[in-house]
C-alpha cells in the first residue's frame, strides 16, 4: 500500500469538495492499494463554517508552512491567482521535493514553464488536470491518449461562466449582468469575474492546452483575447435568426508561421456539436491525424466536478503515473512561435 499524506492549501468551493471526496472514496482507494488522507489544510479564514469535519487535520494559517510540513507528502494548491501565496506555496513544495497538484490556470499560464523546470530539477510531479475544463480529463487525454497522433488544432468552450451567461441570455432574454450575478452565486465565476467574462480565463486554459498539444512552452501572452461583456441580447437574437449560436471559443491551431491562439465570441451553426453545449458545460475538440476529430464534453466548473479532476491527479501522482517530465514542456523546449493575429 502506498501511503500519501495530503496538504490542501485553500479551502474554497473546490478545496472543501476535495477534502470530502478523499474521505468519501477512501474504501475504493484502499482497495486499489492507496492510503490517501488529508493531514493538513490551510486557509485565510479559520472561523468560516464549511460543513467539514476537520478533526485530526492540522490547520496552518500560512500555506508555505503547510508546504514545508513534515506531515505532508503532496501539496494540493487550490488558492488561485498567478502570484502571491499560490505561487509561494507551489514553489516551496517543489523546492522541498514534494509533488504538487494544482487547479491554478492563471499560475500555470504565467509561470508554467519555470515551474515545470523546477519540478523536473527536483524530480517531482506537477499535476494540473483541474486547471482546464473542470471535470473533463482533457489533460490526461492530451498527455497520455494520443502519442501516435500529430495534432493540428484544439478548440473549445473553456469557461463555464461565459457559457452559462450566453446560454441564459439566449434562452431567457436576460441581461448579461443578471446572468453574471447568478453565475457568481452558483460559485462558477472567478473571485474577479473580469477574468471570466473578458476571456482571460479561457486564454489561460487555452495556453495550457496549446502547450500540451503542440509541445511548446506555455505562452498566454501570445493569445489574442476578446470576451463576452459586449455581447447584447440582440446579437444572440440576430445569430439565432441566421441559424447560429454565439459561443466564447478558445482556438489553437498550427499555422504556417507557428501556433495561432485566439479567444473570441464565435458564431457556430446550431446544427454543430459545439452549439449543443449549454450552461456551465465545457467542450474540447482535438483534431488529430490518426483519430480525426475527438470531442470531450463535461462540467467545466463547480466544486465536485473540479474536485474530481484534483483527486484524479492525486491518485495518479501517488501511483507514479504522472512523472516530472510528463506535462508542460519545461523552459528548455522551444517556445511557441507567435502568429500575429489579423484584426477584423
Ligand atoms: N471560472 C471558471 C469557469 C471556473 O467559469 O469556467 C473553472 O475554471
Amino acid at each position: 500500500t502506498v501511503s500519501f499524506r495530503l496538504g490542501i492549501a485553500g479551502l474554497g468551493t473546490v478545496g472543501a469538495a476535495v477534502v470530502r471526496m478523499v474521505e468519501r472514496r477512501r474504501a475504493a482507494f484502499t482497495a486499489a492499494g492507496l492510503d490517501l488522507r488529508v493531514t493538513a489544510v490551510s486557509s485565510r479564514d479559520r472561523t468560516r463554517d464549511r460543513g467539514l469535519d476537520l478533526a485530526g487535520i492540522e490547520w496552518f494559517d500560512d500555506p508555505v508552512a503547510l508546504a514545508r510540513s513534515g506531515s505532508v507528502d503532496c501539496v494540493v494548491e487550490l488558492i488561485g491567482g498567478a502570484e502571491g501565496p499560490a505561487k509561494a506555496v507551489v514553489e516551496a513544495a517543489l523546492d522541498a521535493g514534494k509533488p504538487v497538484v494544482t487547479a491554478n490556470k492563471a499560475l500555470l499560464a504565467r509561470h508554467g514553464a519555470a515551474l515545470a523546470t523546477r519540478a523536473e530539477d527536483k524530480g517531482v510531479a506537477l499535476a494540473f488536470e483541474a486547471a482546464v475544463a473542470g471535470g473533463i480529463p482533457v489533460i490526461k487525454t492530451l498527455r497520455e491518449g494520443l502519442p501516435g497522433n500529430t495534432i493540428s488544432r484544439v478548440y473549445g468552450i473553456l469557461n463555464g461562466t461565459c457559457n452559462y451567461i450566453l446560454s441564459r441570455m439566449e434562452r431567457e432574454g436576460l441581461t448579461f449582468e443578471a446572468c453574471l450575478k447568478d453565475a457568481q452565486a452558483l460559485g462558477y465565476a472567478e473571485a474577479d469575474p473580469t477574468f471570466d467574462v473578458e476571456g482571460f480565463d479561457t486564454a489561460h486554459k487555452l495556453a495550457i492546452l496549446t502547450s500540451l498539444a503542440f509541445g511548446t512552452a506555455v505562452d498566454a501572452e501570445g493569445v489574442s483575447v476578446e470576451g463576452i461583456s459586449r455581447v447584447q441580447p440582440l446579437d444572440l437574437r440576430m445569430a439565432d435568426e441566421l441559424g447560429y449560436r454565439i459561443k466564447l471559443l478558445g482556438v489553437a491551431q498550427a499555422a504556417e508561421a507557428g501556433i495561432e491562439q485566439r479567444v473570441h465570441p464565435t458564431m457556430v451553426p446550431k446544427s454543430s456539436a459545439i452549439a449543443q453545449v449549454m450552461g456551465v458545460t465545457n467542450a474540447v475538440t482535438i483534431d488529430a491525424d490518426a483519430v480525426g476529430e475527438l470531442t470531450l464534453i463535461g462540467p467545466g466548473a463547480g466544486g465536485e466536478a473540479t474536485a474530481s479532476a484534483v483527486v484524479a491527479d492525486i491518485a495518479d501522482v501517488a501511483r507514479g503515473v504522472i512523472r516530472p517530465t510528463f506535462g508542460i514542456p519545461a523552459a528548455a523546449m522551444r517556445p511557441s512561435e507567435r502568429v500575429e493575429m489579423q484584426r477584423h
